[in-house]
C-alpha cells in the first residue's frame, strides 16, 4: 500500500524584497493511511506552509508530494480542488464557521456542495453533532456557542463529507487547556471511527501526545521529536 501522503525533498519558498525566503528546505515525510502525525515547532518555522501543501492548498516550490499515491506535481486545478474536495477536511486556529448560518446548517451547506443526499446528509450531520457533544447546539449560530464547540462543530463540519485525511492546524490555539484536551479527545475518537488519517499542528507538545508519531520542524526539515 503507498503512503497516504509522501514528500521527498520538498522545497518551498516565498518571494521577498531580499531575495526568497526559504521555509522547507528539504522535507521527507511519509504518512500511513490511518496514521496520526503530529509536526511541532516554534511560530513561523512553517507548519502551516507545509500543512497547506499536505492538503492541496498550496502547491511546493520543488521536491515531490505524493497524494494517496499520486504525484502532485502539475495536475490541473479542478483535479486538485475535487481531490480536496474528496479526501482532506480541514480545521484551523478560527472556526471559520458562516455567522449567519447555524451550527447544523454550517455542516449541511458543504454537504450540498458536494451534491449529497439531503435526508442522508442530515442524517450524518446530527450523528456528528451528536458524537462531539454538540447536538443540543444544532439550531445556535455562531456567534451563541463558546470557543470549545464553535471548535467541535467546525470538527464536525470537516468531517461531513467523510474525508480520509484531516488536517488540523493549530486547532486548539485558541482553547483553554481542559477545551484543548476535550478536542484532541474527540478528534482521537473520531479518527477510530472513521478511520480517519490526521496531521496536526500544534506548538503544543502537550497536545501533540495525542499522536502516534511526533516530529518536530526546524530550520526547514523534519525530524522526530526526542
Ligand atoms: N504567502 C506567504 N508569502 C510570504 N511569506 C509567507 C507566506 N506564508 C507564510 N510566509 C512566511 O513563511 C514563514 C512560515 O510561516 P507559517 O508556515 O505560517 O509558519 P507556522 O505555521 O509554523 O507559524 C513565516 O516567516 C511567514 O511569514
Ligand atoms: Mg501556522
Amino acid at each position: 500500500m503507498p503512503y497516504i501522503l509522501e514528500c521527498k525533498n520538498l522545497w518551498k519558498w516565498y518571494p521577498s524584497p531580499e531575495g526568497r525566503l526559504e521555509v522547507l528546505r528539504g522535507v521527507d515525510l511519509s504518512i500511513s493511511r490511518g496514521e496520526f502525525v503530529a509536526i511541532v515547532g516554534a511560530s513561523g518555522v512553517g507548519k502551516s506552509t507545509l500543512l497547506h501543501i499536505l492538503g492541496l492548498i498550496d502547491t511546493q516550490s520543488d521536491g515531490e508530494m505524493y497524494f494517496d499515491g499520486n504525484l502532485f506535481d502539475n495536475i490541473n486545478a479542478n483535479d486538485t480542488a475535487f481531490m480536496r474536495a474528496q479526501m482532506v477536511g480541514f480545521v484551523f486556529q478560527f472556526h471559520h464557521l458562516l455567522p449567519e448560518f447555524t451550527a447544523l446548517e454550517n455542516l449541511l451547506i458543504p454537504a450540498m456542495i458536494a451534491h449529497k443526499n439531503g435526508t442522508k446528509a442530515k442524517e450524518h450531520a446530527l450523528n456528528l453533532l451528536s458524537e462531539l457533544g454538540v447536538a443540543e447546539r444544532k439550531n445556535h449560530f455562531p456567534a451563541q456557542l463558546s470557543g470549545g464547540e464553535q471548535q467541535r462543530i467546525a470538527l464536525a463540519r470537516a468531517l461531513i463529507n467523510n474525508p480520509e485525511i484531516l488536517i488540523a492546524d493549530e486547532p486548539t490555539g485558541n482553547l483553554d487547556s481542559d477545551n484543548a484536551h476535550k478536542f484532541m479527545q474527540l478528534a482521537t475518537k473520531m479518527r477510530e471511527k472513521f478511520e480517519l488519517t490526521i496531521v496536526l499542528a500544534t506548538h503544543n507538545i502537550e497536545l501533540a501526545q495525542y499522536a502516534d508519531r511526533v516530529l518536530r520542524l526546524k530550520n526547514g526539515k523534519l525530524m522526530p521529536e526526542e
